[in-house]
Order: C-alpha cells, then sequence, then structure tokens
C-alpha cells in the first residue's frame, strides 16, 4: 500500500531472514501447541504472546503508529509461516490486518492515531464485522442499522462469523446509515468491546480452525461518538470490499502455508514409511502424488506473492489479483492436504498425525473472505469490464 517500486520476483534478503526467523519461533513455539489447540479449542494466548514478543502480531502497522511498518509481502510470509504449523495461530496476524485496513485506506488521522498504536503494542487486537446472517455472499445487503443523534451515532444489528470476536478489543463494523442509497448508504465505525449495549454469541463449532473464536456480535442501542465513523458516510461498503482486494492475499498465504505443511508432512513420512518391503516414497505412485502436490504450491505461492507487491503497490488489477490468489491458493491448500491424507493411509485419518486437522482447516479457505464462487465472480466481472 505504499511502495511502488516495489519488486516480488527478487525477494530480498530481509524476506529470506524473516522467513527464517518466523520458521525458527513456530518450530519452537506454535507447531508444538498446534494438536492441543485444535483439540482444546481455546484461543492460544500462549502463541499470541509469543509473535507480540518477535513483533509478529501485526506487522503491516505502518512505523508512524507504532507498528514494524512491513510490506505486504513480509506478512504474507509472516502468515504462510505461522499457517504451516497453525492454521487458527495465523488469524492472528492476518485478522489483526484484516479489521485495520479501512482505517488505513479512509479514517482520519486521529482514529488512526488512536487505534493503530493500541494494536501494535499488543494491548488490543481488531475483528472485520461485515457479515450476518442474512448477507453473506451478498455483503450490500446487510440490516445492521447506525442511527444519527446529536454528535453519536446509535448503531442496532447482528454481524456473523466474525473472527477472534470476543478477543478482540477493537472492531471495525459495517451499517447501514442511509437505507435509501443501497451500498452506497453503508458506513464503517470502530466499535470497542467495551462499549455499553455491545454482546457476544456464543463460539461457533467448527470444522477446523478451532483455536480462533467465530461468533456473532449484539449491538442493541451501541451509542458511538461522532468520530468512530471511517471516513464519510456512505463510503462504508467501498471500503470494505477495497479492504478485501488487499486481505484475500492473506488468506491466499494461510492457505498456501497450510498446503506447504501438509506436502513437507507428507514427504517426511513417506520416506519414513515401509510397505512391500521398501520405503512407500520409492513407488511411482506416490512419487507423482508428491509431485503434483509440490507442483501446485509453487504455482500458488508465485501468484499469492505477486499478489502481495499487487498489494503493496496498489496496482489497478489488485482486484482481480487478489481474488485470483485467495481462489487459487485455498482450491489447492484443499487438494493437497486431502492428498497428504491419502498418503498416511489409515494413520492420516487420525488425530495422532497432523494432515487431518490441516485438511479440515484448510476448507475454510476455500469459504471465508468471499466464498470461492464470489472470487469467480469477482474475477469474471473484472475481465467482461475491460
Ligand atoms: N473496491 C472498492 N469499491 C468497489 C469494489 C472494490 N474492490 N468492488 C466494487 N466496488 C464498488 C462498486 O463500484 C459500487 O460502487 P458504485 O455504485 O458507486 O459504482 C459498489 O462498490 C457496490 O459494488 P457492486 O455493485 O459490485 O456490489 P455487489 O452488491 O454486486 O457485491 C460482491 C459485490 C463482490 C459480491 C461483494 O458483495 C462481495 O465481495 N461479497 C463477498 C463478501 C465477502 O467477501 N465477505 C467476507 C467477509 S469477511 C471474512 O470472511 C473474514 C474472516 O472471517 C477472516
Amino acid at each position: 500500500m505504499k511502495n511502488p517500486d516495489f519488486d516480488v520476483y527478487h525477494l530480498t534478503e530481509e524476506h529470506e531472514l524473516l522467513r527464517a526467523s518466523v520458521r525458527d519461533l513456530c518450530d519452537d513455539k506454535i507447531a508444538p501447541r498446534a494438536a492441543e489447540i485444535d483439540e482444546t479449542g481455546e484461543f492460544p494466548w500462549d502463541v499470541y504472546e509469543a509473535l507480540k514478543s518477535a513483533e509478529l502480531h501485526a506487522t503491516h502497522v505502518p512505523e508512524e503508529y507504532g507498528g514494524v511498518g512491513a510490506d505486504a509481502l513480509a506478512t504474507v510470509i509472516v502468515i504462510e509461516e505461522v499457517a504451516r504449523a497453525c492454521a487458527s495461530s495465523s488469524l492472528i496476524p492476518a485478522v489483526n490486518k484484516l479489521g485495520t485496513v479501512p482505517l488505513l485506506i479512509s479514517a482520519s488521522e486521529e482514529l488512526k492515531q488512536t487505534y493503530l498504536r493500541p494494536l501494535a503494542e499488543g494491548t488490543g487486537m481488531f475483528s472485520y464485522a461485515l457479515s450476518e446472517p442474512e448477507a453473506g455472499s451478498d455483503a450490500a445487503a446487510m440490516r445492521s442499522r447506525a442511527v444519527k443523534d446529536g454528535d453519536e451515532w446509535v448503531l442496532n444489528g447482528v454481524k456473523r462469523w466474525i473472527t477472534n470476536a470476543g478477543i478482540s478489543e477493537y472492531y471495525t463494523v459495517m451499517a447501514v446509515t442511509d437505507p435509501d442509497e443501497g451500498a452506497n448508504g453503508i458506513s464503517a465505525f470502530v466499535v470497542e468491546k467495551s462499549d455499553p449495549g455491545f454482546t457476544f454469541g456464543a463460539p461457533e463449532k467448527k470444522l477446523g480452525i478451532k483455536g480462533s473464536p467465530t461468533r456473532e456480535l449484539y449491538f442493541d442501542d451501541v451509542r458511538l461518538p461522532g468520530n468512530r465513523i471511517i471516513g464519510e458516510p456512505g463510503t462504508g461498503f467501498k471500503t470494505a470490499l477495497a479492504t478485501l482486494d488487499h486481505t484475500r492475499v492473506t488468506i491466499a498465504a494461510q492457505a498456501l502455508g497450510i498446503a506447504q505443511g501438509a506436502l513437507d508432512y507428507a514427504v517426511a513420512y513417506a520416506k519414513e514409511r515401509k510397505q512391500f518391503g521398501k520405503a512407500i516414497a520409492e513407488f511411482q505412485g506416490l512419487q507423482f502424488m508428491l509431485a503434483d502436490m509440490a507442483m501446485q504450491i509453487e504455482a500458488a505461492r508465485s501468484l499469492t506473492y505477486r499478489a502481495a507487491a499487487a498489494s503493496e503497490r496498489s496496482d489497478a488489477d489488485l482486484t482481480l489479483i487478489s481474488a485470483a490468489a485467495k481462489c487459487y491458493a485455498s482450491d489447492i491448500a484443499m487438494a493437497v492436504t486431502t492428498d497428504a491424507v491419502q498418503v498416511l493411509g489409515g494413520y492420516g485419518y487420525t488425530k495422532d498425525y497432523p494432515v487431518e486437522r490441516m485438511m479440515r482447516d484448510a476448507k475454510i479457505t476455500q469459504i471465508y473472505e468471499g466464498t470461492n464462487q464470489i472470487q469467480r465472480m469477482v474475477i469474471a466481472r473484472n475481465l467482461l469490464r475491460r
């Protein structure tokens, strides 16, 4: 979002060093916890503390707001490496970015200073609240309503599928402020967890990403000071979609990391596991499967890094390329993790091995930040408009 000369085809030494240091941290503190996080379904505060100590919990926050100011590719590398160890944990840097890109794109300087600093300092995480029970893919059909009352806004409504709900201190919430204007009558606000009238639903019981709570948000006459609006009234939906253009890249990174974790495990297993008197890795049928998995991952990585560069430069084709990266990387994550389970056979189908968790975690990447059907629609709309 800042560097017009950003070149993805040459990863800098800093990017490589960053990857190595994140991988060390993950091997040491995150991978050993991944199965337990999945089993208990509890948010991993120890992982949050470890990421925070290494300044990896919200890498995208610019230096002028107290952050480390990592570029979009560096943030992708962090998310990819954390997801390789534990998909739930990778939602810490990913959702902190999702919740705050609306501020970076559209908020007043005052709002940025107020809310990006605590995020960078590690005293409050951010979530992003767009979806509602009746407004999923059709996000503009939302019903949450914010009405102006003097200098304040009064917010009522329900949001659903909100990642890291309850553990985040701050929420970027989209609500209708002018019902006659459709998508151009939606505005974005910052809501604090402590705002009176703001409560949470029970955590959803999910297939995967169990260490990241997903809950409903309830707003019952929540009074917001006038300066909590992000940008001008009526610009909230465009801000929300422009945000997704940047953050679909981070979901691609998460999917890529999950797939890489599954391939690495499958390769190591295939070299150890013996059948018919030799390692199963010596059978061509297995070799072809592993080769296909590696090919898909490398293609997804190239597309994801290319999308990260487009995000960093805010390229004209960002909407198309970020949708393509999210869609492709998540589809291959599902295919690769399914094949990794196959490589492990019966063992792969049990919780004694990590690939079944990876397969369950991969599934969500085809669904959230817009289903892959929506991504294809976005890509087609962009193609046909040219
Ligand atoms: N950036 C900025 N503005 C954009 C835009 C973009 N990428 N795309 C469209 N717009 C503008 C349009 O120009 C239009 O403005 P005008 O009327 O002034 O021209 C306005 O926004 C409305 O656009 P559309 O008419 O195209 O809107 P639509 O109602 O047809 O819907 C959609 C578009 C692509 C389907 C969109 O609703 C969408 O992306 N849906 C999926 C929702 C989604 O991704 N949800 C994810 C929730 S977050 C999540 O999952 C997080 C998590 O848990 C981790």
